[in-house]
């Protein structure tokens, strides 16, 4: 049966890669049916749409969603900060309980690593608010919400990517050292699940430490987990090291497929290219390796990847390193 795919080119030079990644999508021959959603920041000014209650019902029957992405559609045109980002990009991931956001960085022999960030919980709960809002006394808090379902889901998930690659390693990253109460309950939970994958090496840094590791020793890492917003920023540093984040690429999985996952680059809106065929829509191409994955099309998975991986298609206009990877892909 084809796999029905919700696609959102977005904004900014978000259409762009997505254009890219359908093509390359169609020289796999796998089957789909696609629907296309005009979304995004542009849509929020043309008449304040943002994600519709029908939209979104019409997308838990969906097998995945490929975004491209959403946010300031050009220089001098912007929605209100953050408003299409949380109210598409965060509330999929939690309305769609796509507790898995899963990173891969891979550019060299010492740069192969990937990122199991979660997704649903930590300081992206939204627990918090205002006391006394604009007075000299106000008080701002923000809580970090972390449940031992939510953590030992995603500790699980981690530890099974890790039995899947060769090396088999996988690191916690947190702050356990200061934050004495969730780093607690991660390192616990990390300690009993490990106990069920005795075939796993494990390891645990520090978030800061971490960050050193990346840009001065990335071969020290094989799988890492870490809590939601350690991942946020760790996996902007992950794309940097990696080439940059014209090749970082993100899926925003439900593991037990109680509603699609979305696909992502994670590069954004780029509002300054657009238009310019200057975009690299190897992150957007990447993604989409991800989702056939994720969809069980291992075959056309690998042939997208090892299209990809090769560094003489990743110089050019947009649409040739699409044609360049489509090409390959054909021929694969
Ligand atoms: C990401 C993004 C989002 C996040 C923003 C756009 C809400 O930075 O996917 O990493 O913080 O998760
Ligand atoms: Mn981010």
């Amino acid at each position: 049966m084809a796999h029905r795919i919700g696609v959102v080119g977005g904004d900014g030079i978000g259409p762009e890669v997505v254009a890219e990644a359908l093509m390359v999508l169609d020289a796999t021959g796998v089957e789909v049916e696609l629907t296309d959603y005009d979304l995004g920041a542009h849509r929020y000014l043309e008449d304040g749409t943002v994600l519709p209650e029908e939209t979104l019902e019409e997308w838990r029957g969906l097998d995945a969603i490929l975004l491209g992405a959403v946010g300031d559609p050009a220089p001098g045109q912007a929605a209100p900060p953050g408003l299409v980002e949380r109210g598409i990009l965060l509330k999929m991931r939690f309305e769609m309980d796509q507790y898995i956001n899963l990173r891969p960085f891979r550019l060299t022999d010492r740069v192969d690593f990937e990122v199991i960030r979660e997704n649903t919980e930590g300081t992206y709960a939204g627990e918090g608010g205002f006391l006394r809002k604009g007075t000299p006394h106000e008080i701002a808090t923000q809580g970090s919400v972390n449940t031992r379902m939510g953590v030992e889901r995603c500790i699980r998930f981690a530890f099974e990517r890790a039995m899947a690659t060769e090396r088999r390693q996988l690191h916690l990253v947190h702050k356990k050292n200061v934050l004495t109460f969730a780093g607690d309950l991660w390192q616990r939970t990390f300690d009993e699940v490990a106990v069920d994958y005795p075939d796993v090496s494990t390891g645990y840094d520090h978030i800061d430490a971490a960050c050193i590791h990346f840009v001065e020793r990335p071969e020290r890492y094989d799988v890492i987990v870490t809590d939601n917003l350690f991942g946020d920023i760790l996996t902007d540093l992950g794309g940097a090291v990696a080439g940059g984040v014209g090749f970082a690429a993100s899926a925003n999985l439900n593991p037990d497929r109680v509603g699609p996952s979305m696909f992502e680059p994670v590069h954004g809106t780029a509002p300054d290219i657009v238009g310019e065929q200057k975009a690299n829509p190897v992150a957007a191409i990447v993604s989409l390796g991800l989702m056939l994955e994720h969809l069980g099309e291992t075959e056309a998975a690998e042939a997208g990847a090892a299209a990809c991986a090769d560094p003489e298609r990743h110089t050019g206009t947009t649409s040739e390193i699409g044609d360049a990877i489509a090409a390959e892909v054909t021929n694969a």
